[in-house]
């Protein structure tokens, strides 16, 4: 795909729902009892992955337009198990969370498998703690294929050793299956959907700053789940609308849970001109409309404290320092190299073909800005649809554009992003319809 300079990039967006919360509606509503209704939901590859995944386990997912749904709970202890391997395709989300719910379907055997990337991923992260509380797991080396067989579950205190949101959602769903208390203790805070939903569903929660215990429970309704829109959807936009002179976009009824909003605190230090209107609550979350208008940038640094509020923004941050004066560094981000693609590596590799001055170190990168853009060149996603946005958001921004391979990696989180792209490069004001 060529992806053109733009004089600017104008307009009002939305993007798909939450891509974390609507793996979790769709999860946690299979556990209910009763109907849940999803609307805002963020459909995509991932999505559908988990989508088909409770399927198969069988849930009836009731599909009424692109982004509304029932699912049709069974019950905490209702999944039955298919003949054959669950596939959870490139969803790293689902299979962490779905094995941790599925060790806890006592006296079933279940197999979990995943595409070339996610056959990658470590798996001994969430196959430890479930270990510990009784489980029966077995990784492949590690890895995938997961096997799984349900057991009664014990209450276990665990402390991550990675700041993982997947890992802590994992040992607390399979906590609702446990006899006791379980709390996973995070050094630092990681994203709190699946902690929200729960309560939502009205199981017992305790939230501390540092930790969260999930007790046993006998019963989970949730009847309705309201999507926001994903920050990390629309997150390239605000950072092209940073970028690119003259810009100004509004994202609509994005999620700002302050556990995700990282990317704006870190705009907002580089000089990005940002405002947030109509702050509200959507399904719970924090909420509201986010505004991005072009600004000279300056080179900021991200320390581990808050990596875990924009880790799947850092790619895009990246094209944000290549634009802004001085150095930006990235430290405390190693759990990168174990995303979709070893993004520290991959991150480095495309933004030096087009120009960028940026150096890989073991837990970040280093960036020198250039004065000007970015030349372009030749960007290649790998299959990771992070880097397949990077190249499109530096191809808008960049002198002479960007040959983007593997451009149909995006639709893993966001199927239209190169359809909204292509609206606020035209200067189209696209107000998203009245929800
Ligand atoms: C996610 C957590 C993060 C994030 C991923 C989605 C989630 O992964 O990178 O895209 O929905 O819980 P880790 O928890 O492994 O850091």
């Amino acid at each position: 795909m060529r992806i053109e300079p733009v004089p600017a990039l104008q307009g009002h967006v939305a993007v798909p729902g939450d891509k974390s919360i609507s793996h979790r509606a769709v999860l946690v509503g299979s556990l209910c009892e009763g109907e849940t209704r999803i609307s805002g939901f963020g459909r995509s590859e991932d999505t559908e992955s988990t989508i088909a995944a409770m399927r198969a386990l069988g849930v009836e997912v009731e599909d009424h337009d692109v982004d509304t749904l029932t699912v049709h709970g069974v019950g905490l202890g209702g999944l039955q198990a298919p003949a054959g391997p669950i596939d959870c395709g490139n969803a790293g989300t689902l299979v962490r969370l779905l094995a941790g719910i599925l060790a806890g379907q006592e006296g079933q055997d279940f197999e979990l498998i995943g595409d070339e990337s996610l056959s990658a991923r470590p798996m001994e992260r969430i196959s430890t703690p479930l270990l510990r509380m009784g489980a029966g797991i077995e990784t492949t080396s590690g890895r995938l294929p997961l096997l799984i067989r349900g057991r009664p579950l014990h209450a276990i205190d665990y402390e991550l050793p990675v700041a993982s949101a997947q890992v802590k959602s994992c040992v607390l769903l399979a906590g609702l299956f446990a006899d006791g208390a379980t709390t996973v203790v995070e050094p630092i805070p990681t994203r709190d959907h699946t902690e929200r939903m729960l309560e939502h569903a009205g199981a017992r929660v305790t939230r501390r700053p540092t930790s969260v215990t999930v007790e046993h429970a006998e019963m989970l309704r949730l009847a309705s789940v309201e999507v926001p829109g994903d920050i990390s959807s629309a997150a390239p936009f605000l950072v092209g609308a940073a970028i690119v002179p003259g810009s100004s976009v509004t994202v609509h009824g994005v999620g700002l849970n302050p556990r995700r909003a990282g990317i704006l605190d870190v705009l907002g230090r580089m000089g990005a001109r940002i405002a947030i209107y109509n702050r509200r609550a959507i399904g719970g979350e924090p909420a509201g409309d986010v505004e991005v208008r072009a600004s000279d940038l300056v080179g900021a640094t991200i320390v581990a404290e808050e990596v875990p509020s924009l880790i799947d923004e850092l790619p895009i941050l990246a094209v944000a320092a290549c634009h802004a004066r001085g150095e930006t560094v990235v430290r405390g981000a190693g759990e990168l190299r174990a995303k979709e693609s070893d993004r520290i590596e991959a991150v480095v590799e495309q933004l030096r073909r087009i120009g960028g001055h940026i150096r890989g170190t073991r837990d970040g990168f280093r960036i020198k800005g250039v004065p000007a853009r970015l030349r372009g060149g030749v960007v290649d996603s790998y299959g990771d649809h992070r880097l397949a946005m990077l190249g499109a958001i530096a191809g808008v921004a960049s002198i002479e554009g960007v040959e983007l391979r593997g451009a149909e990696a995006a639709a893993v989180s966001f199927p239209g992003f190169f359809e909204v792209l292509e609206q606020i490069a035209r200067g189209a004001v696209h107000y998203p319809p009245a929800s």
